[in-house]
C-alpha cells in the first residue's frame, strides 16, 4: 500500500499547486491513496462544501481537518453529509462530522482518523483515549489506518507516535505548517513524522502575509491578517505498507512551486 498525505493546504496557492502537481505526483509515486489535510484550504481557514469537492473530484480519497474545521457554516451540512472528510474525533460528540472514515482503493480499505492536539489547543476529551476506543472501534473495517494527530507541541506528537506504534500504519503531525526532519519507522512499524508541513506559500509566516505577521510581532497591535501567495511548496510524506497495516517506509515529499 503506498500512501501520499498531503499538509495543510493554505489558501489559493496551496491549492492551486496540489491541483497542478497531484498528475505528476501519481506518475512518480503511485500512489493507492491521496488524503490531504484541508483545515486552511479556503483563503488560509477552514474549508467549504465548493473547495472539498474540488479536492475530492481532482482524486483526493479523503480530507482531514484541525482547530479550523469550523471556520465555515456552511461546511457544517457537508461534514456530516460527506464521509469522506473528517474533524478532530475528540471535540464534542454533538458536532458536525466524524473524527473517523474508511475509504476504499482497489479493494483496499484505509481507515482516516483525525485527532486535535491538547496542548496549546482545545479539545473535549484526551486525544490519547480517543485514539484507543477508536481503534477498537475500527478493528475488522480496515486493512490499513492512517492518524493525522492535528496537534502544536512536538512532546505530545512524539508522545503519541508512542502511543500508537505498531497499532496503526502510519501517525502523522500537522497543525504547524513547518516539515520536521524525524520521519522515521518507529520500532513496532508505524510510519512517524511530528509535522508533515504546510502545502502553502513560505514566503509568509505559516501561511499568513509575512509584513502582517511581522508588524504583529513587532508592535503587538492587532493586525487584519491575509493569506500570502508568495513562494508556494507542497510538503507532503509518502509512506509505503505491507499487507499487514504496518510500514515498511516514510519518506517525505517537498516540492517547490514553479513561481519563485
Ligand atoms: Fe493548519
Ligand atoms: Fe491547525
Amino acid at each position: 500500500m503506498r500512501l501520499l498525505f498531503v499538509g495543510d493546504i493554505v489558501g489559493g496557492s496551496g491549492r492551486r499547486l496540489l491541483l497542478s502537481l497531484l498528475p505528476a505526483l501519481r506518475d512518480q509515486h503511485r500512489p493507492d491513496f491521496v488524503v490531504v489535510n484541508g483545515e486552511n484550504a479556503a483563503g488560509g481557514l477552514g474549508i467549504t462544501p465548493k473547495i472539498a469537492d474540488e479536492l475530492l473530484a481532482a482524486g483526493v480519497h479523503a480530507i482531514t481537518l484541525g482547530n479550523h474545521a469550523y471556520k465555515h457554516r456552511e461546511v457544517y451540512e457537508y461534514l456530516d453529509r460527506e464521509p469522506r472528510i473528517v474533524r478532530p474525533a475528540n471535540y464534542p460528540k454533538g458536532n458536525p462530522g466524524s473524527g473517523q472514515t474508511v475509504v476504499e482503493s482497489d479493494g483496499a480499505r484505509l481507515a482516516v482518523v483525525n485527532l486535535s492536539g491538547t496542548v496549546f489547543l482545545e479539545a473535549a476529551r484526551s486525544p490519547f483515549s480517543e485514539a484507543d476506543a477508536i481503534l477498537a472501534d475500527l478493528r475488522g473495517k480496515a486493512d490499513h489506518v492512517l492518524v493525522d494527530f492535528h496537534a502544536e507541541a512536538t512532546s505530545e506528537k512524539v508522545a503519541m507516535g508512542w502511543h500508537l506504534d505498531g497499532r496503526v500504519t502510519a501517525c502523522v503531525g500537522t497543525h504547524t505548517h513547518v516539515p520536521t526532519a524525524d520521519a522515521r519507522v518507529l520500532p513496532g512499524g508505524t510510519a512517524y513524522i511530528s509535522d508533515v508541513g504546510m502545502t502553502g506559500p513560505r514566503g509568509g509566516v505559516i501561511g499568513v502575509k509575512r509584513e502582517q505577521a511581522l508588524e504583529r510581532f513587532t508592535t503587538m497591535m492587532p493586525v487584519r491578517f491575509e493569506t500570502s501567495d508568495e513562494d508556494p511548496w507542497l510538503n507532503a510524506v509518502l509512506v509505503t505498507a505491507r499487507q499487514d497495516g504496518l510500514a515498511e517506509s516514510i519518506e517525505q515529499v517537498l516540492v517547490p512551486g514553479t513561481t519563485h
